[in-house]
């Protein structure tokens, strides 16, 4: 919007009703308050409605369509509208309504996943929308839909707006903000749902997402950390952080190699959860957390270089899933690990060839700078296992860019020795969103890591280098332990497009998963 419209109340209306709808607005209206009601088919307002895909025209659909003499019938044939998934029809101004959105989802059996679509849709769709109040209207009895509806519109409405100036009318706008209202029959069980099963979930995912957007010289080391501190502020929760000197203590020659190079030191966040029975092996999400990736003396390339404020984003994640098991009280013991530095190139960085000494006692010849994601994990996973006890470990980083060539942003790479893992994992991805393909650990990867004067050395000389960086990690993991390691430079940033509950920018791709994989597989497991 330009600038010159900030004192010119008509004109900044009439654009920000031009723009209605469309997601590349740029009015900075808050997010809508999600609020429920009960059913019922209001005859005037903003009113968005889900369309099975060949349905009839009954129920609600039929109500409006009487309440407008015919004219919703007459819209749905005139734009061919079908309820196909993801189909859209938003007629405004309909009779005595102010708004009428149509949403199509298809003829497939709904599904959570389905209901968080339709409320990230129906929040984008009305994003910058004029309307005071929208109401979804749902018909059926599930507090639990009614919960994912909301889910998914939380999640659809993110944006990340505090470093644009707002103008005073702007800022008059969004502190009226707006409603969206979820009319269901399911009363007031959907919005204990909600507040109490799903909304500590999109908080942890609104966090992960708000600190991967923050750039490099706002987000360091110490920064997440105190993010973190915040964050978990009233929550039942035990936080540990190591700095340089608990480090050097305890031998982490990997996360402090990484380090070195940056005037910003580095950092260990351990956020522990004990919602489990007493003395159960915690399950730990361990984060690989460059909170800016230069490369270091490997330098990259400068081109897109800007991208890699995100290269935190497995900390994140692991700091945001935390955060919604603690918030939702799951009957769980888990521990998240963000190994935090930033890879710097300087008069004390790392150079290629020098030889550092893990925790474990284990050596590597550092070949690539810029391979760090291993460095820091190497410490990370081995501490997980020492200090927390930890018997299952899932480790999640923007670790390679070969993963990216491999699978797009359709799929995260999931790389394990354990074919249940490697099951429950794929399964949880799928059912929250957050898809997993599974990779090979071939053995010969280890070949390809030797090194004639360490133990490993950190880069190969062959081309599965997504899988050379997982066999990397997995050397710091003892047997006994149940691994995993999710490589997510693909999935971290949405360039453009997005999708109903993932906008451009930060997905936080992990919270989602972690949360869905610690329901189905951990919550009901004896061991
Ligand atoms: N953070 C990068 C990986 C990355 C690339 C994430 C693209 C997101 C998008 C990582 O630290 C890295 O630089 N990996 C190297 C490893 C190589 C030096 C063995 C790579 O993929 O080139
Ligand atoms: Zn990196
Ligand atoms: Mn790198």
């Amino acid at each position: 919007m330009p600038a010159s419209h900030a004192h010119r109340r008509p004109i900044a209306t009439l654009l920000v009703a031009a723009c209605a709808g469309a997601l590349s607005c740029g009015a900075l209206a808050a997010p809508r308050t999600l609020a429920f009601e009960p059913y019922a088919v209001p005859t005037s307002g903003s009113i968005a409605l889900a369309v099975r895909e060949g349905a009839p025209m009954d129920g609600a659909l039929a109500q409006v369509d009487a309440a407008t003499q015919g004219a919703l019938s007459r819209a749905i044939a005139a734009a061919k509208f079908r309820g196909k998934r993801d189909a859209k029809l938003d007629l405004p101004g309909l009779g005595a309504y102010d708004r009428v959105l149509l949403v199509g989802i298809g003829s497939d059996p709904v599904t959570p996943r389905l209901l968080e679509d339709v409320g990230g849709t129906v929040a984008q769709a009305v994003a910058s929308a004029p309307d005071a109040r929208v109401d979804l209207l749902w018909p059926g009895t599930e507090t639990d839909a009614a919960a994912h509806l909301a889910f998914g519109a939380s999640l659809g409405q993110y944006r990340f707006d505090k470093y644009k100036r707002r103008s005073a009318d702007d800022a008059a706008e969004g502190a009226r903000g707006g409603m969206l209202v979820l009319r269901t029959p399911a009363g007031a069980g959907a919005a204990q749902a909600w507040n109490t099963q799903w909304k500590p979930v999109a908080d942890g995912v609104a966090f992960a997402r708000d600190v991967v957007t923050e750039p490099g010289n706002l987000l360091w080391p110490e920064e997440f950390v105190a993010r973190t501190r915040k964050a978990f502020d009233g929550l039942p929760v035990r936080i540990e952080v190591l700095d340089e000197a608990a480090m050097k203590r305890l031998g982490m020659g990997g996360i402090l190699a990484v380090g070195q190079g940056s005037a910003r030191p580095p950092r260990l966040v351990a956020i522990r959860y004990d919602g489990g029975a007493t003395g159960q092996a915690p399950v730990a999400f361990v984060g690989k957390g460059i909170t800016f990736d230069t490369g270091g003396i490997s330098i990259k390339p400068g081109d897109g270089m800007w991208r890699m404020k995100y290269d935190m984003t497995g900390a994140a994640s692991v700091t945001g899933a935390l955060l919604a098991l603690a918030g939702r009280r799951a009957p769980v013991n888990v521990v998240a690990i963000a190994a935090l530095a930033e890879n710097m190139p300087s008069g004390t960085a790392a150079r290629p060839g020098d030889v550092v000494t893990t925790m474990s006692g284990k050596t590597f010849e550092i070949i690539s700078t810029d391979a760090e994601g291993r460095m820091v994990l190497s410490d990370a996973v081995w501490y997980a296992q020492q200090k927390y006890g930890a018997r299952t470990v899932i480790d999640i980083a923007t670790l390679t860019g070969a993963i990216v060539t491999a699978l797009g942003d359709e799929y995260a790479g999931l790389f394990s020795r354990d074919d249940a893992l490697a099951q429950q994992l794929t399964a949880a991805g799928a059912s929250a969103g957050e898809e997993l393909w599974r990779m090979p650990l071939h053995p010969s990867y280890a070949k390809d890591l030797e090194s004639p004067i360490a133990d490993l050395r950190n880069g190969g000389t062959r081309s599965a280098g997504a899988g050379a960086g997982a066999h990397f990690i997995g050397e710091w993991i003892q047997p006994g332990t149940r691994w995993a390691h999710l490589d997510i430079a693909g999935m971290a940033w949405r360039e453009t497009g997005g999708t109903p509950t993932s906008p451009a920018g930060a997905s936080a791709f992990g919270v989602r998963l972690f949360d869905r994989y610690v329901r189905d597989h951990v919550e009901t497991r004896a061991d």
